[in-house]
């Protein structure tokens, strides 16, 4: 009997245990499926609005919202003057600051001086290619009007169709929420370096592509095409150089190959190269790359709130997660890791600075043999060197991440970028000398004002002519694209901090 109750009660209690145990695992598989949960089976209505997610993902959209807090703008013409020399008859010698957060791609693209000031939709001096690393709405508008009327016409042309900064529908499917790469190029060009398509790819790797739409080195390929009604039209297409490997040496040959250059440079007359983010590629050949980290493990850290685990969308520096982004797999102190990496960042600095103090002064010295009335036969392979030269050292520097993700390769190339440069100037010497230049020294450019001036960068006009625009199209912009409710009413587009701060504002603003 005792017996017989002590079983009894102690069976009660235990099943009582059990159905409370199970209750908590199934609200807790409850809450995880409908976390992981596709919104709806028609997918998000709007999803270039970056809010119209905010309900089926508050987490993600709450850190991803928090990109706001990287707001600092870093002139890098202030802080690094022989760039505006390396750039100039460029438009990155007007203007050009380090990244900051996604919240603000969109509004700093649109106050760049770089970007010019249209006056309607047929105005330049920007193709409409500028806006592709910019926005959610940049893969809508592919869709919609296919991708060479998109790379067709002039940057002005979607001014107010691009409104929504970079967001959930650039890396993610809107019916499934799995990561998904939504332009083109960049299979195109994974494709051409005989590499996996995204597809293809493993998750972990797919962790690191969302990320290579847009950090990676391209250029504007012009494309003729016709329209469907027989029309005549170029298109600008974004096309990654992978064909010959994802190396700095590969897609200096397929550059070389095909005869292309950006512009060709004010001073010294050379065919340029401008090297945009190539930040996947030096990447790939660090340690961390190498060992198969992700982009997202560093940069979206996993974060736990509560019994929930959710990617940080907040992508920002890693040295501000540390514990999330690296103690995982690190066992030194956070301290001890930052000093590395400073030490890293130094070290690129010494060697930047050497390199491009010598390409400027090949620029300068070419401009003056010139002058002195060398002919372009005697300074054919000078410019070879300094083009060489520019493109090696801008592509270890123009990813602000390279020193830290590959700092060998960056030191690397920063060598040869340099050496490059000085055998431009050892030919010049003797260039100069034939045409009776001897001892020839290059003005200075230790300050954006004097670097700017010898650039022959007309700021003052292009500050005017950029506020003006700021007043009068970009207004038509924004009340065009709200009208037609290209906007979320609470889109973070509207948010007045996003356009407070640029390179030139405080300067303007007495
Ligand atoms: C649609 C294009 C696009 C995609 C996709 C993209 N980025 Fe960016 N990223 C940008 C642009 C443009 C900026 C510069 C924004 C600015 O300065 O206004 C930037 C800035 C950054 C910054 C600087 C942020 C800061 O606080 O200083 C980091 C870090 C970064 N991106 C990492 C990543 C990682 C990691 C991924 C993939 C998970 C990624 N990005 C995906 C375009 C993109
Ligand atoms: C630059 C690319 C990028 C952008 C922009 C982005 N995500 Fe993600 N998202 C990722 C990556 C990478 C992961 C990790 C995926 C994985 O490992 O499965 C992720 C994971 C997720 C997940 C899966 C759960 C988790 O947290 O790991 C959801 C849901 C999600 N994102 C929603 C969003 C929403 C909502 C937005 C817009 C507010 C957004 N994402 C913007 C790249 C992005
Ligand atoms: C092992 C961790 C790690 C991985 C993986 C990683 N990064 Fe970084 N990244 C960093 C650190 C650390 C910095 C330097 C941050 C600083 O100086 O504050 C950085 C800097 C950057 C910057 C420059 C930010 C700025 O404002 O100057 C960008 C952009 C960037 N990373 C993008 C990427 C992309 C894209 C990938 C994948 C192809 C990637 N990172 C992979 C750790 C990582
Ligand atoms: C997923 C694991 C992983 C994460 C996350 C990670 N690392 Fe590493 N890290 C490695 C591995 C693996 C190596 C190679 C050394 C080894 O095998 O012992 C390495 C090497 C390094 C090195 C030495 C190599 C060099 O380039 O000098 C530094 C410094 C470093 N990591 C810093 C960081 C920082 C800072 C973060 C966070 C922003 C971070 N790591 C995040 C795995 C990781």
């Amino acid at each position: 009997m005792n017996k017989f109750k002590v079983l009894l009660v102690g069976s009660l209690v235990a099943i009582g245990a059990m159905a409370l145990l199970a209750g908590n695992i199934t609200e807790k598989e409850k809450q995880r499926v409908e976390l992981a949960k596709a919104p709806s089976e028609a997918g998000i209505a709007g999803k270039e609005k970056n809010e119209e997610w905010a309900k089926y993902y508050p987490r993600q959209y709450d850190s991803w919202k928090k990109t706001k807090e990287s707001d600092a703008i870093v002139d890098m013409l202030d802080k690094k003057p022989y760039l505006a020399i390396a750039w100039a008859g460029y438009s990155f010698a007007k203007d050009y600051n380090a990244p900051r957060g996604h919240y603000y791609a969109l509004q700093d693209n649109i106050n760049s001086l770089r970007t010019g000031s249209p006056t309607d939709a047929k105005t330049g001096p920007m193709p409409t290619a500028c806006w592709t690393c910019k926005s959610p709405d940049v893969p809508r508008l592919i869709e919609e009007d296919g991708e060479l009327e998109f790379f067709t016409g002039k940057w002005a042309k979607y001014g107010s169709q691009i409104v929504n900064p970079i967001g959930c529908a650039n890396c993610h499917d809107d019916k499934t929420a799995q990561l998904q790469v939504r332009v083109p190029h960049l299979d195109r060009a994974l494709k051409s370096a005989g590499l996996k398509t995204f597809e293809e790819s493993t998750h972990q790797e797919k962790r690191s592509l969302v990320c290579a739409q847009c950090h990676v080195e391209y250029y504007f390929k012009k494309t003729d095409w016709k329209d469907a009604k027989g029309e005549a039209k170029t298109a600008m297409v974004v096309t990654l150089p992978w064909a010959n490997g994802l190396t700095v040496e590969g897609m200096e040959k397929y550059y070389d190959d095909n005869n292309f250059s950006d512009w060709t440079h004010s001073i010294s007359k050379t065919p340029m190269l401008k090297a945009q983010h190539p930040g996947f590629e030096f990447f790939k050949t660090g340690i961390h790359g190498q060992k198969g980290v992700s982009c997202a493990d560093c940069h979206m850290p996993y974060t736990q709130e509560g019994s929930v685990k959710y990617s940080d969308h907040q992508v920002q520096s890693p040295l501000k997660t540390m514990d999330k982004s690296c103690m995982n797999c690190h066992r030194e102190s956070e301290q001890k890791l930052k000093d590395i990496i400073h030490q890293k960042m130094v070290r690129k600095d010494f060697l930047m600075d050497i390199a491009f103090d010598n390409i400027a002064k090949a620029h300068i010295e070419t401009g003056r043999a010139m002058e002195a009335g060398a002919s372009d036969d005697e300074l054919k392979e000078i410019r070879t060197f300094i083009r060489h030269a520019q493109w090696r050292g801008d592509m270890a520097i123009a990813s602000h991440g390279n020193f830290f993700h590959a700092p060998e390769e960056t030191l690397r190339v920063l060598a040869s970028a340099n050496e490059q440069a000085q055998q431009a100037r050892l030919k010049l010497v003797s260039v100069l000398a034939k045409h009776g230049v001897m001892d020839y020294m290059a003005p200075d450019f230790s300050d954006k004002v004097k670097a700017q001036g010898i650039a022959k960068v007309n700021l003052k006009a292009e500050i005017d002519a950029k506020l003006k625009f700021k007043e009068t199209l970009e207004k038509e912009w924004k009340k065009e694209a709200a009208a037609k409710g290209r906007l979320a009413p609470n889109s973070v587009a509207l948010d007045p901090a996003v356009d407070t701060k640029s390179s030139y504002f405080d300067k303007t603003k007495k």
